[in-house]
């Protein structure tokens, strides 16, 4: 890679970054925050949600800039007006079909963004049951924002498991398994990585799960690591759904 810099400016500071750098490290670099949803430090830029549009002088349209490299002398701006409208529509789609109560850093987005989910109010609610067949974490896709995150991890960019992949297409869009299988029944070895960078409550551990449940700690280490070992191949216990999650099955 060249060691040659660029120099542009962002918000009108000047700034002078190696090329290939990415807008939004180049944000970093001169103290300007852009938020960011598909994109983590645990994962490689995808330009997916869109949420980091910045405009560029003379450019049409906006960039996302976790995936647009800096150029000699462009002028950035990251809270233009249409940058700014662009980020509240997309936040009011999120929270007007998605379950966002879990979601703490797009909630407060929403605030500071001022957006009005009640404007995309009667559209389509995604609202799958959660699928709770191992005893390690469950998945609760009526949460998912579609950030891929959870797949880049489980594939190339950290487990190298690949136990996680997408299904449908359009609004039935969605994460699920190879072949729809449940999790005990693909490669997942249940490292932990998929929950840890979900941005929202979408992947939760088993045991946070049952305790807000208000199932009794003693009955959570039953349900999660006793009863749930040797079972993690074949369907682990779980919470019967029918009887209002108190009732345990095994
Ligand atoms: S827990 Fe399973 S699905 Fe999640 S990252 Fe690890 S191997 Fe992949
Ligand atoms: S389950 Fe979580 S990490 Fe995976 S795509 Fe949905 S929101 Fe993103
Ligand atoms: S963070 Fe850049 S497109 Fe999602």
């Amino acid at each position: 890679m060249s060691e040659e810099n660029v120099n542009l400016t962002i918000d009108g500071i000047p700034i002078s970054v190696p090329r290939g750098t990415s807008i939004l490290d180049a944000a970093r670099e001169a103290g300007i925050e852009i938020p960011i949803l598909c994109y983590s430090e645990a994962t490689t830029p995808k330009g997916l949600c869109r949420l980091c549009v910045v405009g560029v002088e003379g450019r049409r349209g906006l960039s996302a800039s976790c995936v647009t490299q800096v150029a000699e002398g462009i002028e950035v701006k990251t809270e233009s007006e249409e940058v700014i409208r662009a980020r509240r529509t997309i936040l009011e789609m999120l929270a007007s079909t998605v379950d966002l109560s879990e979601a703490p850093t797009l909630r407060d987005l929403i605030i500071q963004y001022d957006a009005q989910p009640e404007r995309f109010e009667g559209g389509a609610v995604r609202q799958p049951e959660i699928i709770d067949d191992n005893p390690v974490y469950i998945r609760d896709y009526a949460q998912c924002v579609m950030c891929w995150r959870c797949v880049q991890v489980c594939a190339e960019v950290a487990q190298y498991t690949f136990a996680l992949n997408f299904g449908g297409r359009g609004f039935n869009s969605h994460i699920t398994t190879y072949f729809e299988k449940g999790m005990p029944d693909t490669t997942c070895v249940f490292c932990g990585q998929c929950v840890g960078t979900c941005p929202t409550g979408a992947l939760k551990g088993k045991r946070e799960y049952l305790l807000e449940q208000g199932i009794a700690p003693e009955q959570v280490l039953e349900i999660t690591r006793i009863q749930g070992l040797g079972k993690a191949s074949k369907g682990g216990p779980h919470l019967d759904r029918i009887n209002g999650g108190t009732h345990v099955e095994s």
